[in-house]
């Protein structure tokens, strides 16, 4: 069976009271439209179309990069409710799909699983509807599911609609469909305005199903994390902390310590290898990938940066690098975008180091800033040096050849080289080159002699 899917989106979420569209609103560090995209595209839900309205142009832009070749947006100009909203998409689908699921952008905690157990009951039912129900103590403004004598699902009645009894009722619409693809696209253009507030209802196909006898399977569930959708800030918040503690979860189960979960902020595209450590208050970010046996934290900040193994990290800031095995960084460096960071490098406290590469077994002990530098094998950088990169107009290179020893809080006036196994004496301020196997001493460093060759 062929399954298509729409997604909701084109609501205002008044009640988030913003300028973004509110399905950009970032849950655990990526949009949360993302979520219910990256499930369409687990279930291989092809075409799956997005309706958009407001904040269109600022949505397809933001998606502009997703990587899901089967994804169309189509525009609701005017709100006029979720049945009005499902009816935009029947041009770009109709036709090309047996079954179409339909679900909303501001349920990003819906499990993968659970959308395939309710396309599995639908194919093998052949229901015209099946849907998902919630039974929850708490109607979360929900619309009520209404059953018959026997049991069987007539109706929904949405919250501001209902009688006395139908609030009773604790089981709950979740919003979440699959229809037989013909029955809806027929059946859709049918439904009459609710006579309160003029909109189209989605909901009302239910009762239209149930009248003329078409079968109508229900899945329920009592998971109301799932089903949760984000209407307020305080929901998105609520929403952040379900997400996260099932990533934290799912990483734990593979391998990896958290010493606090409550502590530990992990975004859904992190990778980690067995046996690292994470400590309170950690965040790793957007594509991170931290390797084996490392430990991180606490109070540590990484994002899109790759981490070899074995490596250590104290509360440090990590920014758009790469650092291979070994590394030891911290506490308190700050590696900034374009750094590459060899095996066994070590950074000490407040060391910056920023779009520079550094080699194998290099240290930079102690508060020294190194910018747009190449630094070769075995340096060690006295506390305090500093690359004077930038000359009030541009950024120049340092380059650092193997074995060279800078002394501490050395000036390196770039661009400028210093040749390997050279040294610089404390405080030079070093402004021309300075060839292998030399001392350069002094304010402006000159060379005062040749060093004997170190074996
Ligand atoms: C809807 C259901 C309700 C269910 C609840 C679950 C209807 C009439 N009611 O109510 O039974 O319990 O979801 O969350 O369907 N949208 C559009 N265009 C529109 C209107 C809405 O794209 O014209 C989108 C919204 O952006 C939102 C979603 O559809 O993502 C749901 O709309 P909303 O108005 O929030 O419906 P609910 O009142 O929550
Ligand atoms: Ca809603």
């Amino acid at each position: 069976m062929k399954i298509a899917s729409v997604v909701l989106a084109a609501g205002q979420g008044v009640r988030m009271k913003t300028q973004l569209p509110k399905v950009l609103h970032p849950l655990v560090g990526k949009p949360m439209v993302l979520y219910v995209l990256d499930t369409m595209r687990a279930l291989e839900c092809e075409p799956t179309i997005l309706v958009i309205g407001h904040g269109a142009a600022q949505v397809r832009a933001t998606l502009s990069n997703f990587p899901m070749p089967h994804l169309q947006f189509v525009e609701q100009r005017e709100q006029l409710g979720t049945g009005h909203a499902v009816l935009q998409a029947r041009a770009a689908l109709q036709g090309k799909a047996d079954a179409v699921l339909v679900c909303y952008a501001d349920m990003p905690l819906v499990r993968a699983e659970t959308l395939q157990q309710l396309i599995q009951r639908h194919q093998t039912t052949g229901a015209t509807i099946t849907m998902l129900t919630l039974i929850a103590d708490d109607s979360m403004a929900f619309g009520r599911i209404v059953r018959d004598a026997e049991q069987r699902v007539v109706g929904i009645v949405e919250e501001r609609d209902a009688t006395p009894e139908q609030l009773a009722i604790r089981e709950l619409n979740g919003g979440i469909y699959c229809f037989d693809a013909e029955w809806l696209w027929e059946h859709l253009t049918q439904l009459q305005p609710n006579a309160r507030n003029g909109e189209y209802y989605l909901t009302d196909l239910v009762e239209l199903a149930a009248r003329t006898s078409r079968r109508i399977e229900a899945i329920v569930s009592r998971d109301a994390n799932e089903m949760l959708g984000i209407n307020t800030r305080v929901q998105l918040a609520q929403a952040e902390k379900v997400m996260r503690e099932r990533i934290n979860t799912a990483q734990m189960l593979a391998g990896v310590t958290l010493i606090d979960p409550a502590t530990t902020y992990i975004e859904p595209d992190v990778q980690i290898g067995m046996d690292t450590v994470i400590e309170p208050n950690t965040h790793l970010r957007g594509k991170t990938r931290i390797g084996a046996n490392c430990r991180i934290g606490p109070n540590t900040i990484i994002r899109d940066s790759e981490v070899g193994d074995d490596c250590v990290i104290l509360a440090s800031d990590i920014t758009e690098s790469r650092i291979a095995d070994h590394v030891r960084i911290g506490p308190f460096a700050r590696i900034r975008a374009g750094t590459v960071l060899a095996r066994a490098v070590y950074i000490g406290n407040f060391g910056e180091v920023k779009n520079s590469s550094v080699g194998e077994g290099t240290h930079i002990g102690h508060f020294s800033y190194v910018g747009d530098a190449e630094l070769g094998a075995r340096v060690n950088i006295g506390a305090g040096t500093i690359t004077c990169n930038y000359d009030g107009k541009h950024k120049h290179r340092t380059v650092i050849h193997d074995d060279v020893f800078i002394g501490s809080d050395t000036m390196l006036i770039a661009p400028v080289t210093i040749g390997a196994r050279a040294r610089t004496g404390a405080g030079a301020v070093v402004n021309k080159d300075v060839p292998p196997d030399s001392l350069a001493v002094g304010v402006p460093a000159r060379v005062i002699r040749k060093l004997a060759h170190r074996g």
